[in-house]
């Protein structure tokens, strides 16, 4: 009996492996095919995105929208954190990755299309005050005010205080605080990620 449930434990973690290395070339390949739209070599790793979803209110009402999702795996976390698949939109611009989505989260909106213009995008498929924005966009291979825009335009978006949340690999924060009306959190480095990365936590101030 106890061999029978190591040997089930080794093939689901061989199988999981298995899927991981596939994910890790078709990101490759979109990457060469696409690098400033892909904007990473290789998916985000699971504590990456841990880390994104738990920023996100897992008893909190309202659609939450995923930007960029790629090959799921911050689409996982977010599912993980408790919120459930009709609550989740996910935009990506790559018809490979929202076919391959569409197979691996069934009950998840994936949405063809640009998440730069979020507010037309969105229009027809959920309505806002949304519950939180996790986007894994690479915003810096974008001029500073479109960047702008589109934290602001997600901004607009939000319930009051729920957070646009943003990973990169730099320094400093893909827009400045002093660029508009919003405040930040950042995180320490995930150095389980390659490359290392920090997050990002946008929001309105709250007025009393
Ligand atoms: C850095 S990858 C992140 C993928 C995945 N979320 C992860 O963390 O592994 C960026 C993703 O954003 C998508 N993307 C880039 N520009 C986009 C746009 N304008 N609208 C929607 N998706 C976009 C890319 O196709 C890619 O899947």
């Amino acid at each position: 009996m106890r061999n029978l449930k190591t040997l089930a434990r080794q093939t689901g973690r061989a199988v999981e492996q298995k899927l991981r290395v596939k994910d890790e070339v078709r990101f490759l390949k979109n990457w060469i095919g696409s690098p400033l739209l892909t904007g990473a070599v290789a998916p985000s790793s699971p504590q990456l995105a841990a880390l994104m979803a738990s920023l996100l209110d897992g008893n909190g009402s309202g659609t939450v929208v995923e930007l960029g999702p790629g090959t799921g795996v911050v689409t996982s976390a977010i599912l993980a954190r408790g919120i459930a698949p009709g609550r989740l939109v996910s935009i990506e611009y790559s018809p490979d990755f929202c076919k391959l989505l569409r197979g691996r989260f069934p009950g998840v909106h994936i949405v063809q299309g640009d998440a730069y213009s979020l507010k037309t995008t969105l229009e027809p498929v959920c309505s806002s005050p949304l519950g939180g924005i996790v986007s894994s966009l690479p915003l810096f291979t974008r001029p500073p005010a479109e960047r702008l825009q589109l934290v602001n335009d997600a901004l607009d978006l939000l319930a009051p205080g729920a957070p646009f949340i943003q990973f990169s690999y730099a320094l400093v924060p893909p827009v400045p605080e002093d660029a508009g009306d919003f405040i930040i959190d950042r995180s320490s480095w995930v150095l389980k990620n390659l490359p290392p990365a920090r997050v990002w936590t946008y929001r309105r101030p709250v007025k009393v």
